[in-house]
């Protein structure tokens, strides 16, 4: 359905996404996990057609077999609704706080299925009881403010349902939630996906709910695809020296998961930052970080290798 094919995407500071190359089939449920900055964002972006306008890009990208990788804006909108959408992290910003959600999402329903407001109305309270919202007609005559942070995203969520997509990404969707009500909210995801044959992207920092709700995982680093596979494979027995750093920097499941102003932590990292794009290495990317690191890993480009596609010549990559 969606194929990316050697996707690479540079900014002046350098090259941000490297040779991309990812399908996804209806139905599939695929994690993207990765360390800030590994560009995680910025492949769901060009996934919809969103690349930022200071980006070049390269490489292929297909949607049920047509080409788009140099379609026009005409070509994508009426794409982006009905075979790609997204929910993003933020539910506040992505909802007008002056508008009632119910109208925010009646719009979609409006434009792209000529349907009447009273029509719309009606769907509307249709897609606020499949994502489990109380009271789903009182809840469209809400405003933002007046919904709890939950409620809010899974509005998002109903909003991204609206035109029936093929694929949903989820960028990290649950980062403003707590904890039971961040759970909840993945549990929908994989219910909405099962039910409805619809593909989804869960991009997380979270393992847990990767784990919890993806059939496979890619892990980046750098605009690199380090390691991919079946979801517990990889999380159980990770082989590129990157994954398995990401792994171990878990944090203790009994260690507190909210910070002194209670907000949620990020997940501990390996030991050094990634660096900006202008200091990543021309070799493999991990290089500097790595305690398997060799002479020439910084120099010399790994190649794809073994079931996992790891880009690690160092490692064997046994199935
Ligand atoms: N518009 C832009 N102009 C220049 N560089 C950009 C732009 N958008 C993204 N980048 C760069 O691309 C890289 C990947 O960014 P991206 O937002 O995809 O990371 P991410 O994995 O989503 O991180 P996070 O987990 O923090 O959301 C970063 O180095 C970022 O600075
Ligand atoms: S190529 Fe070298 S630096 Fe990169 S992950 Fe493998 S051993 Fe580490
Ligand atoms: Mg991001």
């Amino acid at each position: 359905m969606i194929e990316l094919d050697t996707l690479s995407v540079t900014f002046a500071a350098g090259s941000a996404l490297r040779d991309i190359s990812l399908k996804i089939a209806p139905g599939d449920r695929l994690g993207i996990v990765g360390e800030s900055g590994s560009g995680k964002s910025l492949l769901a972006s060009c996934l919809m057609g969103m690349a930022p306008d200071a980006a070049t890009l390269s490489g292929t990208l297909t949607i049920d077999g047509v080409d788009m990788s140099d379609a026009d804006e005409e070509t994508w909108r009426p794409l982006r609704a009905r075979r790609v959408a997204m929910i993003f992290q933020e539910p506040m910003s992505a909802l007008n706080p002056l508008r009632r959600v119910g109208d925010t999402v009646a719009e979609p329903l409006r434009l792209h299925f000529g349907l009447s407001r009273d029509e719309a109305a009606k769907r509307v309270a249709e897609l606020f009881a499949e994502v489990d919202l109380p009271n789903p007609e009182r809840r469209a005559r809400m405003f933002p403010h007046e919904l709890s942070g939950g409620q809010r995203q899974r509005v998002l969520i109903a909003l991204a349902l609206a035109c029936d997509p093929a694929l949903l990404i989820a960028d990290e969707p649950t980062t403003a939630l707590d904890a039971n009500v961040a759970l909840q909210v993945t549990d929908l995801l994989v219910d909405l996906s099962e039910k409805r044959g619809m593909a989804l992207v869960l991009i997380s920092h979270d393992l847990a709910s990767v784990a919890r709700s993806t059939e496979r995982v890619a892990v980046m680093y750098g605009g690199d695809i380090v390691e991919r596979g079946g979801t517990d494979d990889v999380l159980h027995a990770p082989q590129h020296p990157y994954t398995q750093g990401l792994l171990a920097a878990r944090p203790d499941p009994q260690a507190a998961l909210r910070d002194e102003q209670g907000k949620r932590k990020r997940l501990p990292t390996i030991p050094g930052n990634v660096p900006p794009l202008s200091g990543l290495a021309q070799g493999c990317r991990f290089a500097g970080r790595c305690a398997l690191e060799r002479p020439d890993c910084a120099t010399a480009r790994p190649v794809p290798h073994g079931p996992r596609m790891l880009l690690c010549p160092v490692v064997e990559g046994a199935a």
